[in-house]
C-alpha cells in the first residue's frame, strides 16, 4: 500500500547492541552489596539553571557508566530541544507531566542516530515525558528508538508521523501513554507490553496507515507486542489497519481494547505478501467499538479464546514479574 509517496518501509538499523558490562563474581558480590546500602542518585535537570543541569544529556552523562545504584533525573518543565542518547544502564527519566515536560527534536531517519530519543542501555525507565520528532509527514522520523532490554514508560507521550515509535530489541512495558503516528508507527522486533495505552491514528481520511508493523522474522523469536485495555482512534472512518507484518512472523495481539471505526474491517493486510499470510500471528480478543468487529477480518488472522489470548494479557508477556518494579 503505497503512502502518501513516503519511504514504505520503516528503516533498519545496523547498530551493535549497547556493549555489555561484564563484571567478575567478585565485584558483583560488592556492586550487590553497594545496591542494598546505597539509595539511588537524585539529579535535577532545569533550564533555568537552577538544577544540577541544564541539558538532560548532561545529566545522563555525568550518571555511572557501571550503573550500579541507578540514576533518577527529574526534569523541571520546559521544551528541551536535545538529542538523546541512554547508553548507561539504570537510568530513569521523569517529568512532572507529558504535557509540560517535552523533548523534542526535527529529523527524518538518515542513520542510528536520527531518532530523538535513543536508548540503547539496559532498566530504563520513564515517566511523565513527551518524545517528540517534529519533521512531518514526508518521511519516516522516529520519536524514540528502545533498543535496550527491560525498560518502562508509565504516562509518556510519543509523537511523530511515520515510524514515531522503533521498539526494536528486547523486553518493554508501556502503561498509561498516548502514541501518535500515521504509517507503521508502533514498529520493530521487541517483545512490548502496551497497558491501557491511546494509540491514535492521523493518517488521513482517504489514505491508508498502519499501527503497528512488528519484525519478528522466525518462529524461534519471542517477539511481539500486546495491546490490553488500549484505546485506537484516528481522523475517520477506514483510515488505518491494525499492523502489517515487517518480518514475516509478525506477532500482534490487540485484547480488551476499543478500537473506533478507524480500523477498517479487513484489519490487517499482508504487505503485498502472500506467503507472509501463512506465518504471521495476528490475534483479536474481546475488543469492542466500531471497528472491533471480527466478522470482516482477513481470513489468517485469528479471533482469540480464552487460553489462546493468555500468555499476552498479563506482565508475564515480558516477563514483568522478574523487573517490572
Ligand atoms: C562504578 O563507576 C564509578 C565511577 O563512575 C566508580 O567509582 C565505582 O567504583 C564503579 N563501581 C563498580 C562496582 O565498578
Ligand atoms: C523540520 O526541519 C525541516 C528541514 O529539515 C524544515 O523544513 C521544517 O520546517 C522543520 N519543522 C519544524 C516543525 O521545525
Amino acid at each position: 500500500m503505497p503512502l502518501y509517496g513516503v519511504v514504505n518501509s520503516p528503516c533498519r538499523s545496523h547498530r551493535a547492541a549497547a556493549s555489555t558490562v561484564v563484571v567478575v563474581s567478585l565485584a558483583l558480590l560488592c556492586s550487590c552489596f553497594v545496591i542494598s546500602s546505597m539509595p539511588s542518585a537524585v539529579v535535577t535537570v532545569d533550564q533555568s539553571g537552577k538544577g544540577d543541569h541544564r541539558r538532560i544529556q548532561d545529566a545522563i552523562d555525568a550518571a555511572p557508566a557501571n550503573g550500579s545504584a541507578g540514576t533518577i533525573i527529574r526534569i523541571k518543565p520546559g521544551v528541551y530541544r536535545e538529542k538523546i542518547v541512554v547508553d548507561r544502564p539504570y537510568v530513569t527519566l521523569t517529568g512532572t507531566s507529558a504535557s509540560s515536560t517535552v523533548i523534542t527534536w526535527n529529523e527524518s531517519w538518515v542513520s542510528d542516530e536520527s531518532p530523538t530519543v535513543s536508548l540503547l542501555a539496559s532498566d530504563f525507565v520513564a515517566k511523565r515525558l513527551t518524545f517528540q520528532n517534529t519533521f512531518g509527514n514526508t518521511a519516516p522520523a522516529v520519536a524514540v528508538r528502545v533498543a535496550g532490554d527491560r525498560a518502562a514508560f508509565y504516562g509518556c507521550r510519543f509523537v511523530s508521523f511515520q515510524d514515531t515509535l522503533l521498539d526494536e530489541r528486547g523486553r518493554h512495558y508501556y502503561r498509561g501513554c498516548y502514541v501518535q503516528g500515521a504509517t507503521d508507527f508502533i514498529f520493530g522486533n521487541g517483545r512490548a507490553l502496551f497497558d491501557k495505552c491511546h494509540l491514535h491514528s492521523t493518517s488521513p481520511v482517504g489514505a491508508g496507515g498502519a499501527f503497528t508493523a512488528q519484525q519478528r522474522s522466525s518462529e524461534s523469536e519471542d517477539t511481539g507486542y500486546s495491546f490490553v485495555g488500549c484505546k485506537l482512534t484516528g481522523l475517520g472512518a477506514g483510515t488505518a489497519i491494525l499492523g502489517r507484518p515487517w518480518g514475516p512472523y509478525s506477532r500482534v495481539v490487540f485484547a480488551l481494547t476499543y478500537i473506533s471505526s478507524t480500523v477498517r474491517p479487513q484489519g490487517w493486510d499482508d504487505w503485498g505478501d502472500l506467503a507472509k499470510q501463512r506465518t504471521v500471528f495476528y490475534g483479536q480478543y474481546q475488543c469492542y467499538g466500531d471497528g472491533s468487529k471480527t466478522s470482516g477480518r482477513v481470513a489468517w488472522s485469528h479471533d482469540l479464546m480464552q487460553a489462546e489470548a493468555a500468555p499476552f494479557i498479563t506482565k508475564a508477556w515480558v516477563d514483568g514479574q522478574q523487573w517490572l518494579r
